[in-house]
């Protein structure tokens, strides 16, 4: 594994337990996005008829991709940059196509910079819902917190230099060992939010909100929101998930592990809805609130709450907890990359890549305040430029590559070895799927996107 120095043969890691790929790619899935992305979009788009699309886009969509990344990035065993090229050239097609790969790093550090404003602010929000302060409402609070450049500053850097540490840790001793502690605790957590939602919350109501199939919202608009956010949902397009198939063991499933963690980010999901409806409800809160909805509607149930004051922390450590696992998969790939291409050390690559994105985060902290009024991106502000920037343009373009490439020009032999064990129906139905379905409905997406 180690000792090999010759420049022709990589260091090869590989996860040591059988369940970390999942746990990892699980990890970086269930995130910021998932918690009140999934809850509060299923709520605005028809309840269960949008969970049902967003379960077909999960199927058509993200299970060929994320397979096929995993499958780029095992058969390789290096970074997205590396892995695409090598799959390239040894489909005689040009190296070239390690663009796609050079655009999942940019769009990395990019994602970084912003999510971990907001992960700084979720770990602001544990002790801000432990020492709630008197007569402060809690959209005052939330102003608070956002009007100071240097409250967000502090808790940004400390989100950046818990990334850092876990990065240059390594991939066993950071990663797979975070995980296996991280990913358990979310579980646990999250189900500790779902059973109090039933005790203080009006669960009849939030399951209804959120399961009540009402097709007279579903139009057009539906699919493409439901797309948009079961690619996010599952880290597609950026190389997070094709970086860390490169260190699944050789004998596991492709498509069982896909599948695995795609049920999971699901399931998470759903228990999000399930943990903040009922309260939002039973609080007479707007559940359509958007971006302040878990600062500001639950801060406020959290504050009336029985045992609030245990509760409200719980929430957001389990917030900053699904923030933490994301966010190091948005870090992982460009540190890989450095650390394979020799050109410093994977502790350096972790410290420089980090406080790259922390400079850039301090466009996004300034977003909050004195930069409020400034626009970059048409009239977006600094944070939601960065935000259209990567999540809007770049991811989707990557994912769509990802599926050409991996559909069209990638030797289906090729595939077809690194896929050993999966059954020749299902690997006719992924072909299918990815080069026919895949393809097509992420540049619908993107199409929507630009045009709306
Ligand atoms: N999936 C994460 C969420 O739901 C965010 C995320 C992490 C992500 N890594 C990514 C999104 C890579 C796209 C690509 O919050």
């Amino acid at each position: 594994m180690n000792g090999n120095t010759s420049s022709k043969i990589n260091e090869t890691v590989s996860w040591v337990g059988k369940w970390t790929f999942v746990l990892a790619a699980a990890g970086s899935a269930v995130g910021l996005g998932n918690i009140w992305g999934f809850p509060y979009k299923a709520g605005t788009e028809g309840g269960g008829a949008f969970v049902l699309i967003y379960l077909l886009c999960i199927l058509a969509v993200g299970l060929p991709i994320m397979m096929a990344e995993i499958m780029i990035g095992r058969r390789a065993r290096k970074s997205p940059v590396n892995a695409m090229k090598t799959a390239a050239i040894d489909s005689g097609q040009t190296g070239k196509w390690q663009a796609v790969g050079w655009g999942g790093l940019i769009s990395g550090i990019l994602i970084l910079s912003f999510y971990s404003v907001i992960a700084g602010i979720c770990l602001n929000y544990i002790i801000i819902a432990a020492f709630p302060t008197p007569d402060i409402s809690s959209l005052e609070q939330f102003n608070i917190v956002t009007a100071s450049p240097s409250r967000l500053l502090f808790w940004h850097s400390i989100f950046i230099a818990l990334n850092i540490i876990i990065i240059s840790a390594g991939v066993i001793g950071g990663i797979e060992r975070m995980v296996r502690l991280l990913m358990p605790m979310l579980f646990i957590l999250m189900m500790v939010m779902v059973i109090n939602a039933m005790i203080n919350g009006d669960f009849a109501r939030g399951l209804n909100f959120l399961f009540a199939p009402d097709f007279s919202e579903v139009d057009a608009t539906t699919f493409l929101r439901a797309m948009g956010q079961a690619f996010f949902s599952l880290s597609l397009g950026m190389g997070s998930i094709m970086c860390y198939g490169s260190y699944m063991p050789q004998e596991e499933n492709i498509f069982k592990t896909s599948l695995t963690v795609a049920g999971l980010d699901t399931l998470i999901a759903i228990l999000a809805g399930l943990a903040i409806f009922p309260i939002i409800f039973a609080y007479g809160l707007e559940p359509g609130a958007g971006p302040g909805l878990v600062f500001v509607s639950l801060l406020s149930a959290f504050v009336d709450m029985p045992l609030g004051n245990i509760i409200g922390p719980a929430f957001f450590a389990l917030l900053s907890i699904a923030a933490l696992s994301s966010a190091i998969s948005l870090l992982e790939p460009s540190v890989a990359y450095f650390e394979e291409e020799k050109i410093v050390s994977r502790f350096s690559a972790a410290l420089t890549l980090g406080l790259f994105a922390w400079v850039i985060g301090i466009g996004s902290v300034l977003s909050f305040n004195d930069w409020s009024d400034i626009s970059f991106i048409g009239d977006l502000n600094f944070l939601d430029s960065i935000d259209y920037l990567a999540n809007q343009f770049l991811m989707p373009i990557g994912g769509m590559m990802v599926a050409i490439f991996a559909g069209w020009f990638l030797k289906p032999d090729l595939a077809l070895d690194e896929f050993s064990g999966i059954h020749l129906a299902i690997f006719k139905i992924w072909r299918f799927f990815i080069k026919f379905i895949s393809p097509v409905l992420v540049a619908a997406v993107f199409i929507y996107q630009l045009v709306s």
